[in-house]
């Protein structure tokens, strides 16, 4: 085990497969605290164990709670900030594409919630830990599949018929612009925000999108996709290097900084997101 990251306490969540797993691991395996975050209680105590087994880590422990579900997602981080005072590191990659429309029992769309929605508000509920361990870092897994895509503000639940035309890109879009913004309003706090593409990975990722999707999806991964491994690189490399540390509101690549789609830098969004994001996670918070 290395321990560059001893003494660091760090919350990864779709923490139960893919990229996020392997994240996790990686972490574990440089000496962090790692609390996962996963929705199904059995995967979650095998991933525990098996991360803990492969990285002679036994500070591994995980939250159990539907992302999609604002409900749930207050409840992961009450539950962190009742054990935790300190976060250094924040990683947002739980997500998902779906083949159809879906509903939350909340009312939200699915892919915006999950996706978008889940990052922004469990992000908000961890600031003041996230300021309190500074410097600390945020890490958003976003998409190229962010590219050509534009938020549709009187739209942004994909309520008008205009769900299969991207709803999955609209909600990376959504991180790459949520990740500015807070980049933009932790400015001087020590925390920094950076959100990436992690390049196209064999995982578990294409299992909402119905029988025949996913085959092909697998059967072309088996070829062109990276492990979760090499999947992970990139947000390793932001929750860890000396050489980001400073760096913030950045959108990376292989670890590089690259340019995200002209739609993502238009500062209008950035804040009108915001405010749509807001309102729809707090009408959700009181409405049970
Ligand atoms: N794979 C790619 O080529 C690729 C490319 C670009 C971006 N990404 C992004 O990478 C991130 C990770 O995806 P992945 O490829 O590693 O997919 P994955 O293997 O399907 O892993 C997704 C993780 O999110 C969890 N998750 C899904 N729905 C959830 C919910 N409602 N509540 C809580 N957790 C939930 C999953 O839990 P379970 O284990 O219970 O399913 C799993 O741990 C996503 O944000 C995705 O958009 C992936």
């Amino acid at each position: 085990m290395k321990d560059d990251m001893n003494g660091k306490i760090c919350l990864v969540t779709g923490a139960t497969n893919g990229i996020g797993k392997a994240t996790a691991q990686a972490l574990a395996q440089m000496g962090a605290t790692v609390v996962i975050v996963g929705r199904n209680p059995a995967k979650c105590a095998a991933v525990v164990s098996e991360i803990k087994q492969i990285s002679g880590n036994n500070n591994v422990e995980a939250l159990v709670g539907d992302l999609s579900v604002m409900a749930e997602v207050q409840q992961v981080a009450d539950q962190f900030k009742a054990k935790y005072q300190k976060l250094h590191v924040l990683v947002n990659n739980a997500g998902a594409s779906f083949l159809k429309r879906e509903v939350t029992a909340e009312g939200l769309e699915k892919t915006f919630a999950l996706n978008h929605l889940s990052y922004f508000l469990l992000t908000n509920l961890l600031l003041d830990t996230l300021k309190a361990s500074a410097p600390a870092r945020i890490v958003n897994v976003s998409s190229d599949a962010h590219k050509g895509a534009r938020l549709d503000f009187d739209d942004l639940q994909s309520e008008k018929g205009n769900f299969g035309a991207n709803a999955y890109g609209r909600s990376k879009l959504a991180n790459i612009v949520f990740s500015y913004e807070l980049a933009r309003r932790l400015s001087g706090t020590g925390v920094t925000v950076n959100v990436l593409h992690p390049g196209l990975v064999r995982t578990g990722f294409a299992s909402n999108m119905g029988v025949v999707l996913s085959t092909v999806i697998d059967f072309f991964m088996r070829f062109v996709g990276l492990t979760p491994e090499q999947g992970a690189q990139t947000s390793v490399y932001l929750a860890t290097s000396p050489d980001v540390e400073n760096v913030t509101g950045k959108y990376w690549v292989k670890s590089k900084a690259v340019s995200s789609s002209p739609a993502s830098y238009d500062e209008a969004t950035w804040t009108r997101l915001w405010e749509a994001s807001d309102k729809l996670v707090a009408v959700r918070a009181t409405a049970g």
